[in-house]
């Protein structure tokens, strides 16, 4: 049967990518990098063969005429998106695709109609986490299995329904008869605001609580309101009602591997979080 041997949360702002590098050459000496560090080496020990990655695309495979609120790839393969500099020279990620359909019927007789994506484009959401877990091989170590959720166009779905899809999803990948080990990753955040009034806004203890009740107290954090995640986070911070679909996934009681975090990445609050099942 398949498993899930591992849960990830973690911001995904573009600059991650080069600032993880330069902790682990020795010239970002931030503390709080440490855990970026190590995350990939952890998830590595975790033997995981396919990473679901929970991600939102930033307009640049959905047309913000076209947003569907939750979307699963069901391909052999994905490209990077092209961002507006051309398709960046990253190898394509190969997909899980029998395991991506039975997600979709597992989840959809349980109340959650997904859009099915048999051709996708992923962005910055969902590569800047791969460039940190798995570095840029010529060939990805997993297969991946790409759900898009939408954090940018309102009225986008509550923390409460991401935790129950994550639960949902977490039902399906234990009744599938293979034997995979699955990681699920919850990617976005921490607090941020890109445009308007508040751009710039970053709120420390609201990241730190949530890096806490996120391995303890997901309940919490699923009883929150979209206006009180973009009061609290800022517009974009609110991307992180994707890592309790990841929380929702794994079981109730977790033991945390490792958290860390970092002011700023960018202009953003930048986290991590490792967690796996007690049994
Ligand atoms: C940036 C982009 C993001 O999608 C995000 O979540 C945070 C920061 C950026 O371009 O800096
Ligand atoms: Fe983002």
């Amino acid at each position: 049967m398949a498993e899930i041997v591992a849960g990830i949360g973690i911001s995904h702002v573009p600059a991650l990518g080069p600032a993880v590098e330069a902790a682990a050459r020795g010239t970002d000496t931030n503390p709080g990098m440490k855990a970026f560090t190590e995350v990939g080496e952890w998830l590595a020990d975790t033997r995981p063969d396919v990473v679901v990655m929970v991600y939102n695309d930033h307009g640049a495979s959905f047309s913000f005429d076209l947003v569907p609120t939750f979307a699963i790839g069901a391909a052999e393969f994905y490209r990077p998106a092209d961002e507006g500099f051309g398709r960046p020279p990253i190898a394509e990620y190969p997909g899980a695709a029998d395991l991506s359909w039975h997600i979709v019927d597992q989840v959809v007789n349980d109340g959650f109609d997904l859009t099915v994506c048999q051709s996708l484009d992923v962005d910055h959401g969902f590569s800047t986490p791969m460039k940190v877990l798995f570095g840029a091989p010529a060939n990805w170590p997993v297969k991946v299995i790409p759900l898009a959720v939408n954090v940018v166009q309102q009225p986008t779905p509550t923390a409460r329904r991401c935790y129950d899809l994550g639960q949902a999803i977490g039902r399906a990948i234990a009744s599938y008869p293979d034997d995979v080990r699955v990681a699920v990753v919850g990617t976005g955040g921490m607090s941020h605001q890109l445009q308007g009034e508040r751009a710039g806004h970053i709120n420390p203890d609201f990241d730190r609580q949530f890096l806490r009740e996120i391995v303890e107290d997901p309940g919490n954090l699923a009883s929150l309101s979209n206006p009180e995640y973009i009061h609290l986070a800022g517009s974009e911070g609110a991307e992180l009602v994707m890592w309790l679909i990841m929380r929702g996934a794994m079981d109730e009681d977790v033991k945390q591997a490792l958290s860390g975090y970092v002011v700023p990445v960018a202009n953003t609050a930048a986290g991590v979080v490792a967690m796996q099942n007690l049994a």
